[in-house]
This record gives structure tokens, C-alpha cells and sequence, in this order.
């Protein structure tokens, strides 16, 4: 039976090396334990909201083993996207990585729906708004240092389309806490919070729900942009 884009992505034939003690090949032809791929929640949620948007392009900061890319590239395949539908960020892929997630993401047929940006996120994220290119959902999940992610965010501003969602993995770390926290209190009117729950824990009680989200336990959060926020000179600051 041909795989379905609503199938769990655990049944995804390319998905394979991200299930536990899954590898991978690297460049040189070495297996690779695969390491530091978002977790099987994340990977979950990103899936219901891909099928849920339906976005033509997408983006992601941090490719590393390229569990989330992959997912990604497999489910515009699924759906009949074309041209270069997924762009990933990260310029450790060769050092750090060993080429694992190009080679993975070559072997599966995937190539032609990808582009690799090898340049720290500050540099290649100005370069793609540039070009033009919009995207309709964006996974933040790079370098976890709280002003490396508000650049990410702020960037990711104006890359996301309205209705486009944006995804911070590593929530609970305070560095992305803070980022998350400056959006709940300053750009509320413009990026309204999606539950991940809906998805990974929908018995959950929505006092449970709360509690998990306003206690900062919760691994991946969620916005969708509803407008383009508008910042005058003179905008009341929200601490936070
Ligand atoms: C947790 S891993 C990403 C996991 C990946 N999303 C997955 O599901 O397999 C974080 C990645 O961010 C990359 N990274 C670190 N600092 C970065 C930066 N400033 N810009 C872009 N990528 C960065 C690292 O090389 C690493 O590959």
C-alpha cells in the first residue's frame, strides 16, 4: 500500500533512521547513530499542521540528522508540491554532521524539493527575504541562545505568510523561554498561540494543557499570524 501524508510519520518509508537506534550513512559512507533529532511529539505535531496548512513552502532553522527536513520534503512529495519546496538552515551540516542529512535526503529521492542554506541563520535569513521567498510554516530549531533565537524570530516575521505558523522546538529552555515570553506579551495581537496538546494530548484536560504551557514544560510552541504586527516608534513596551 502506497504511503498516505496522514499515515503516522513512524510508517513513512523515509523516516526509517528516525526511529529509536535508527543511522544513517554519512558522506564518507560511515553509519552514524542518529542524535538530536526533534522528538517523536514534535515530529507528530509538525505533521498535523502540515497537513492541516497544507503550506507550499517551508522552512527550518537547523537540519542536523534532518528528521524534521525529512518529514517535511516526504509529506510536500505526498501532497504533489513541486519546484524547491523546503529550505533548511545550517552551516554545520558537512563539519558537525557529517553530511548525513543531504545524503539521506538525496537517497530518498528528495533532493529537487530542497535547498540547504550553509550560513548561520543572521546571515542566510536576511539573504532569503531578499529573494522573495515566503514561507507558510517555519520550525525554529537552531541555535537554542536567546538572541540568536528573537534574530530567528524576527526574521521569521517577515518570511511567514499571514496564516502561516511558526514552531519553537526547545520551549522549556530558558533561552527560548524568554523569546517565547516576549511574544506572548508584546506581539499577541498579531501571533495567536496554538495548542500542541490538540494533537499529542488531546484526552489532557484543558486545565492540564494550561498548567503544562504557564509552567514553561512544554517542548515545542506554536503561533500562527493572524497579521502583520504593527510596531510605531511609541508602542507601549510588555515586560516580560
Ligand atoms: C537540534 S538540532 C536540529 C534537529 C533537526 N531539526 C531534526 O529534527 O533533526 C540543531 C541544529 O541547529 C544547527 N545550528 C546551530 N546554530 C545555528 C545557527 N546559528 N544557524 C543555523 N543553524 C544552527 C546545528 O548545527 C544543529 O544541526
Amino acid at each position: 500500500m502506497p504511503a498516505t501524508p496522514d499515515m503516522p510519520w513512524q510508517e513513512l518509508p523515509e523516516m526509517k533512521p528516525f526511529l529509536p537506534g535508527g543511522r544513517l550513512v554519512d558522506a564518507k559512507g560511515e553509519q552514524r547513530e542518529v542524535h538530536s533529532a526533534s522528538t517523536s511529539n514534535n515530529l507528530t505535531v509538525l505533521q498535523h499542521w502540515f497537513q492541516k496548512l497544507q503550506p507550499v513552502r517551508t522552512l527550518e532553522i537547523g537540519l542536523a540528522f534532518g528528521a524534521s527536513a525529512t518529514l517535511l520534503l516526504a509529506l510536500h512529495r505526498r501532497v504533489g508540491h513541486t519546484g524547491v519546496c523546503h529550505h533548511a538552515v545550517d552551516p554545520f551540516q558537512r563539519t558537525d554532521w557529517n553530511g548525513c542529512a543531504l545524503r539521506h535526503i538525496g537517497t530518498q529521492g528528495l533532493a529537487d524539493l530542497f535547498a540547504h542554506h550553509e550560513a548561520l541563520s543572521c546571515f542566510a535569513l536576511p539573504k532569503l527575504h531578499e529573494t522573495g521567498e515566503r514561507f507558510g510554516f517555519i520550525y525554529i530549531d537552531g541555535s537554542h541562545l536567546f538572541e540568536d533565537v528573537m534574530i530567528d524570530f524576527y526574521f521569521s516575521n517577515l518570511l511567514l505568510e499571514i496564516g502561516g505558523v511558526i514552531a519553537f522546538d526547545d520551549s522549556a529552555c530558558g533561552h527560548v523561554k524568554k523569546v517565547i515570553a516576549f511574544i506572548r506579551s508584546n506581539w499577541s495581537a498579531s501571533y495567536s498561540e496554538l495548542s500542541p496538546y490538540e494533537v499529542t494530548a488531546p484526552r489532557w484536560p484543558r486545565l492540564k494543557q494550561t498548567v503544562a504551557r504557564w509552567t514553561n514544560r512544554q517542548q515545542l510552541t506554536l503561533f500562527q499570524k493572524v497579521e502583520a504586527p504593527k510596531r510605531d516608534w511609541n508602542t507601549e513596551f510588555g515586560d516580560f
